[in-house]
């Protein structure tokens, strides 16, 4: 056990000021009371708080991604900032982790959180879900849904998703309804669930989400539902407003065009206005400038059109909560920072005096901005060891039978690892054993030797056995990321979903009888099976250590040394880490330390290259360490489209939004080639492109589920994270970008998808980038489809 008895590093100017504030704070603010009953409605283009015109300046935060104890913290720096409203999701799957147990209690305790909201003198905007998207596990969705072998979610095909989507609205509204506005609360507007038309086009189904949050008690304040200037069409609903989310730098007059033609009468409403954006595990950390932000929240404010900031503060997904994009597939990194105004430990950031120095100009009548509560305190905490260790091949909790491999879900488990063993006969020749469906990465050992590691991100799926004279014994330790929380890909069970085949002759067998042992994530399980000792280990293992702190204080624990897994201080789940960055540390919030001895825990599924870690006072979010190259090109590859024909070429005209183009008749192939051969703009040898779809027989879009970039001629991945996958994650404000940092390099630029399997194709549809800047909209064009692979 090592005793950490170094002093602390403490800022002793910043803990007074605390202080101070604290005693002050307690002075300025009255205990919350119920205020008299208000009313908030839709005027002509303009919302009425109370019967006067009102422009809603939000700020977005989750109340799961910051320490209860933070919370107002939080909230202070957000009414500092120039916001008059907080808006927030319910994020069902904390709320219900089990059928019907419900938690609102302590850090799931939503109402206080919105009082606290109100006692700060702040109005509340409310999106229950049942689905929320927000990077978080299965979009809020709780994973037991998976349970039920042929879910469906956010549809009305299944009976159970809608009942189990309505007990927990009228659960949510026990905790919210009276706090309407009309009730003499702060709630002045509730959403019906989130971007659906990102994922469906179905009336009833929003129809139903709308009925439900009414009669589960939000029957008084306003309703909205929120989409996208593209998409806000493909579905009416009636008495609910209309509100648009988009991203930083957007040309505002563009985005409302549509809408203002529709909805004439409608107030105007940016529900989301993207301060930065989210990182996932592998991909360089994404920022987004001040600039480019705070030009078009002017262009916002300048036209009295409300907004809410998504995020003001991001925070952290603590624990399993971090969610995943797909496809590609894709898991979100633990820290929720997503270069917001307030960073993730509650920082003030240059964005921050940005947004206040804008909105300082636009306050309403009898509005005064606040000071900044003083920041909350950081410490050091030195480099030590943590020497006492527990492999878990040598701590395995008891094992379960199954003839067939099974996901997760089926054994009760909801996140976490999941080891499934088995013994593999004796064999004179190399066999290889493939796995179908591997969620999300696994470490394979033959007689406890590691011999692969696969990762879904890469779509690896096969495994090389030696021969051998004697059976032998296949472990294969699977580790689950986040699950998908955005687009068609989100019934995403984890652990091996369908099966484990080996090679029997020229084809292939399915591996059956299996022994599976569970690795859920709760402090509690850690502690239930393992006996820690000194000794040195190598490969998956759980290491703890303690140490000693005489002050308490926020801190970023340094884990770039560590593997793949997860740590716990005194028992709180901090999140996952993973070596290939872009986050190195973790956030440690003060409140969750203590003066005297504290314990960590980490649990490295890989290996760590020193079992050490340090209490650090900034953050480290954008060190990648990436295990393959981020490029879709090798050195020296060149594709040859010289023997090929293209299916369809002419040129693109300059205006913003999606292009269709039709073919003259249908091609059928796999293999995709776009190739931009000049940009709108004369000499600009950039290509950019947000999104491309394909159009089968029936007029609609291809699933991009299967798709795989194989070779972008150049992507720019070092000053932003433009990679050629961005063109099929589905996401508008995301784009492709060849390399506009360093050497620029020209026309003609390509891109190739593998589909995946044979399609045909009856056009397709060009997305230019939605942001103020036209670089690399592209004008002229080819495009190629084949059955075989393109030739380099
Ligand atoms: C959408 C969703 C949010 C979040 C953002 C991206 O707007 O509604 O929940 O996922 O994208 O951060
Ligand atoms: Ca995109």
């Amino acid at each position: 056990m090592t005793l950490n008895k170094h002093a602390l590093y403490i800022n002793a100017r910043l803990f007074i000021f605390t202080i101070l504030f604290a005693v002050l704070a307690m002075h300025v603010h009255a205990p919350a009371r119920a205020q008299s009953p208000g009313t908030f409605t839709l005027g002509n283009k303009e919302f009425l708080l109370n019967g006067k015109p009102f422009v809603i300046r939000a700020a977005e935060l989750h109340y799961p991604r910051i320490p209860k104890e933070y919370w107002e913290h939080r909230i202070q720096l957000c009414k500092a900032m120039g916001m008059n409203t907080v808006c927030i999701y319910l994020f069902w799957n904390i709320h219900e982790q089990k059928p019907d147990v419900y938690d609102f209690s302590g850090q799931n305790d939503v109402a206080e959180f919105v009082r606290l909201v109100q006692k700060n003198g702040m109005y509340c905007i409310v999106r229950p879900g049942p689905y929320v998207c927000a990077e978080w596990d299965m979009g809020g969705l709780p994973w037991w849904l998976l349970k039920k072998k042929d879910i469906a979610v956010r549809s009305m095909e299944d009976p159970y998703f809608i009942t189990r989507t309505q007990k927990f609205l009228k659960e949510a509204a026990k905790q919210l309804a009276p706090l309407q506005i009309q009730n003499g609360g702060n709630i002045i507007m509730v959403q019906v669930e989130n971007e659906y038309a990102t994922f469906g086009s179905d009336g009833r189904y929003m129809e139903t989400i709308r009925n439900s949050v009414r009669s589960a008690g939000f029957d008084k304040a306003q309703l909205f539902r929120c989409d996208w200037s593209s998409n806000f069409n493909k579905y009416q609903l009636d008495g609910v407003a209309t509100t648009l989310n988009f991203g930083a730098g957007s040309n505002i007059d563009n985005q409302f065009k549509k809408f203002q033609e529709i909805y004439p009468t409608a107030p105007l409403m940016c529900s989301e206005y993207w301060t930065g954006w989210f990182d996932h595990w592998g991909k360089p950390h994404e920022t987004r400038s001040v600039n480019t932000f705070i030009g078009s929240l002017k262009d916002m404010m300048d036209r009295k059109i409300s907004f809410s900031l998504y995020m003001a503060h991001g925070g952290t997904s603590f624990g399993q909560w971090g969610g995943a994009n797909a496809p590609p597939y894709s898991a979100m990194a633990t820290s929720y920072d997503y270069n917001a105004p307030v960073g993730e430990q509650g920082n003030i950031t240059e964005k921050f005096f940005a947004v206040r120095d804008l909105l300082k100009n636009y306050l309403q009548e009898g509005e005064i901005l606040p000071d900044p509560p003083a920041e909350k305190r950081v410490i050091t905490i030195p480099e030590f060891e943590l020497n006492e260790s527990a492999p878990l091949f040598e701590n395995l909790p008891p094992g379960k039978r199954t003839e067939t491999i099974r996901p997760m879900e089926d054994f009760d488990q909801g996140w976490g690892r999941i080891l499934y063993r088995t013994t593999i006969a004796a064999s004179a020749a190399k066999r290889k054993i493939v796995i179908t469906e591997l969620h999300d990465w696994a470490s394979v050992f033959i007689d406890g030797k590691p011999i692969a590691k696969l990762d879904r991100r890469r779509g690896d799926n096969t495994v090389e056995i030696p021969a051998s004279q004697t059976k032998l014994r296949l472990d294969i330790l699977v580790e689950a990321t986040g699950r998908v929380n955005y687009g068609k890909a989100i019934i995403d069970r984890k652990g091996i979903t369908e099966k484990v085949e080996i090679t029997e002759g020229s084809g292939l067998k399915e591996i059956k009888d299996w022994t599976v042992y569970n690795f859920p994530v709760d402090y509690n399980f850690q502690n239930k099976y393992t006996r820690f000792s000194s000794r040195q280990v190598t490969g998956p293992a759980w290491y703890r250590g303690k140490f000693i702190l005489r002050e308490t204080g926020d801190t970023f624990l340094d884990v770039s040394t560590w593997g793949k897994g997860m740590v716990w201080v005194n028992g709180h789940n901090l999140g996952r880490f993973w070596k290939i960055g872009p986050q190195q540390t973790l956030f440690v919030p003060g409140v969750w330390l203590k003066k005297g001895e504290n314990e960590l825990l980490i649990l490295d599924v890989d290996q760590p290259s020193s079992a050490k870690v340090a209490g650090l006072a900034k953050p480290i979010l954008d060190k990648i360490n990436p295990d393959a190259s981020l490029l879709s090109r090798f050195i020296g590859q060149n594709l040859d489209l010289s023997n090929e024909v293209p299916v369809s070429k002419g040129e693109f005209g300059p205006e913003e939004g999606w292009k269709t183009i039709k073919f003259d008749k249908a091609h059928t192939g796999r293999f995709f080639c776009f190739e931009a051969l000049s940009a709108q703009q004369a000499n600009d040898p950039l290509t950019t492109v947000a999104e491309l779809e394909l159009i089968g027989d029936d007029g609609n879009n291809l699933a991009p589920l299967k798709w795989k970039v194989v070779y972008a001629d150049s992507e720019e991945v070092t000053a932003s994270n433009s990679s050629a996958d961005k063109v099929f994650d589905t996401q508008e404000s995301t784009f492709w970008q060849s390399q506009s940092s360093g050497a620029k390099p020209s026309h003609p630029h390509h891109l190739l998808i593998d589909l995946g399997e044979v399609v045909s194709v009856s056009g397709f549809r060009y997305l230019p980038r939605s942001d103020k800047k036209t670089g690399g909209m592209v004008k002229g064009y080819r495009i190629y489809l084949k059955n075989a692979a393109f030739k380099f």
